[in-house]
């Protein structure tokens, strides 16, 4: 075995002498804290762990590796530029507990991000504390229960969904104590006028609602449904998940909303999976600004201050003030895309989808259940390939990973049997486009067995999904 140039305890110390003081955290690790017994690892050459490093990341696949078409997830370019500057070290080793005056830059770059999604969305303020959608939700309806209970309407118990609703909605509103009423669709995939104006009622509090919603679909009458929920006495909601769809297009505060929350890591480009790292900033109109939580960012004609002075807020939702290194990256992305750009994103995402969607429908193997038109995203069914040829929506996806392709999400929305939901963002080339939508089509043709045995080049095979949600092996020497 060579010597390697590895990181040896003398050199540790040694940059440990030269580094400063303050940052000395190895030498400032109470005793008491410390390993007391040598750890076991294997004695290798630097050849043989670069190797096992690199063989491990090359099992992984990401947005860099190839599309990536998670419907409702939106995998979309993460620009380079945007990582760079989120590691710089003036950013990344700002310390949360700094004093505002020595933290003015970080301040002003939030204090814009805000009003950029001010004018994205159509709304009068925004919170960027949130740390994702799910997150964001919650704040909305605790923003909801703030705003009724300031009015003296104690009555309002009850939020109003619909079946295409993202799980995490009826999870946000449960969990902030609400009465969960779902209302069913109509046979077109859009919120059903006669179903909402049964379940208003003087107890509702909100509606909560995705335009376009997890069906790709735009809600053409959602000014009709934003008039009937304000004339209930309830607010509107909007998961703003799918505004990939609809940027410097329409606005939801256009449509009647009240509340809004984005998902900075989807829209506005931060690489993200397996639970973050996110973003939810909430966004609000003028009569529930006095409830946003604090701190607020605030500017006077000298500095950049947080503002924590607010009686009626509904407090703190997040440490400190947001997840900080998602909104960089945000706002260098809007900043860079700048109006235009954002729009034309839009406009790119759903011409891909609907080309995807054409092509597919082509072939006549897979069925697209609601007809209307679709925006950034689509969702197939395998119905029939189930009942013709016992092939699973899963199975396909699975298939998909022989072909090197990330498969769509799937099973979602619930409302369509065996569900394929394809969302492949603007970033996507003809060529790729191509090649996956080529790629559904011959599976479908495939032998049945091959389909059901896949994967078959993965390193990891078929997992047993439920028996891993039952009885998860946490521990990493089992594997
Ligand atoms: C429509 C919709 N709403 C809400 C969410 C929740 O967002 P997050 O994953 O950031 O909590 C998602 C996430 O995929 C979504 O697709």
């Amino acid at each position: 075995m060579y010597k390697s140039a590895s990181y040896d305890e003398p050199l540790l110390n040694k940059l440990a002498q030269l580094s400063d003081d303050k940052c000395d955290f190895v030498n400032n690790i109470p005793q008491t804290l410390k390993r007391n017994k040598k750890i076991k690892i294997p004695h290798l050459d630097e050849t043989q762990i670069v190797r096992h490093f690199h063989r491990l990341s090359q099992m992984n696949y990401g947005i860099d590796s190839g599309m990536y078409p998670l419907g409702s997830c939106t995998m979309k370019y993460n620009p380079k530029i945007c990582e760079e500057i989120s590691s710089w070290s003036k950013f990344s080793g700002t310390h949360p507990f700094q004093d505002c005056s020595t933290i003015q830059g970080n301040l002003e770059i939030m204090f814009e991000l805000e009003r950029a999604l001010c004018e994205i969305t159509g709304m009068d303020f925004f919170s960027l504390q949130p740390a994702a959608g799910a997150h964001g939700e919650f704040l909305g309806m605790l923003i909801t229960r703030a705003y009724h209970e300031k009015r003296k309407d104690f009555e309002r118990n009850e939020v109003i969904l619909s079946d295409t609703s993202h799980g995490t909605n009826p999870a946000s509103v449960t969990m902030a104590g609400y009465k969960l009423i779902e209302i069913p669709s109509t046979d077109e995939g859009t919120v059903d006028l006669e179903m909402l104006k049964k379940a208003l009622s003087t107890k509702t509090a909100c509606f909560m609602h995705t335009n376009p919603n997890t069906l790709g679909i735009f809600e053409d009458e959602i000014l009709k449904i934003s008039d009937l929920v304000h004339k209930a006495g309830g607010l509107l909601y909007y998961d703003g998940a799918n505004m990939n769809a609809i940027m410097g297009k329409a606005r939801p505060g256009d449509m009647g909303f009240d509340i809004v929350h984005l998902n900075l890591h989807k829209t506005f480009s931060t690489p993200h999976g397996g639970g973050g790292p996110g973003s939810g900033p909430v966004g609000v109109k003028m009569k529930l600004e006095k409830f946003l939580p604090i701190p607020r960012i605030c500017k006077d004609e000298k500095r950049y201050y947080l503002d924590y002075n607010a009686k009626d807020s509904i407090g703190k939702i997040k440490g400190f003030y947001g997840n900080f290194s998602v909104l960089l990256k945000a706002y260098t992305y809007i900043t860079l895309m700048g109006k235009e750009g954002l729009k034309e994103t839009s406009e790119i995402a759903v011409l891909n989808s609907n080309y995807m969607k054409e092509k597919i429908l082509k072939s006549k193997l897979y069925e697209l259940p609601f007809k209307k038109l679709r925006k950034h995203e689509f969702v197939l069914s395998c119905e029939n390939l189930k009942q013709k040829k016992n092939i699973r929506a899963m199975d396909i996806a699975k298939r998909l990973m022989d072909y090197g392709l990330h498969p769509p999400t799937i099973y979602f929305p619930l409302i369509v049997k065996e569900a394929l939901m394809i969302e492949p963002t603007e970033s996507e080339s003809k060529k790729d486009l191509d090649n996956y939508v080529d790629t559904l089509i011959n599976i479908a043709k495939e032998d049945p067995e091959i389909i059901k045995n896949a994967p078959n080049n993965t390193p990891v095979k078929r997992v047993d999904d439920v028996g891993a949600t039952k009885n998860p092996i946490l521990t990493w020497d089992m594997i």
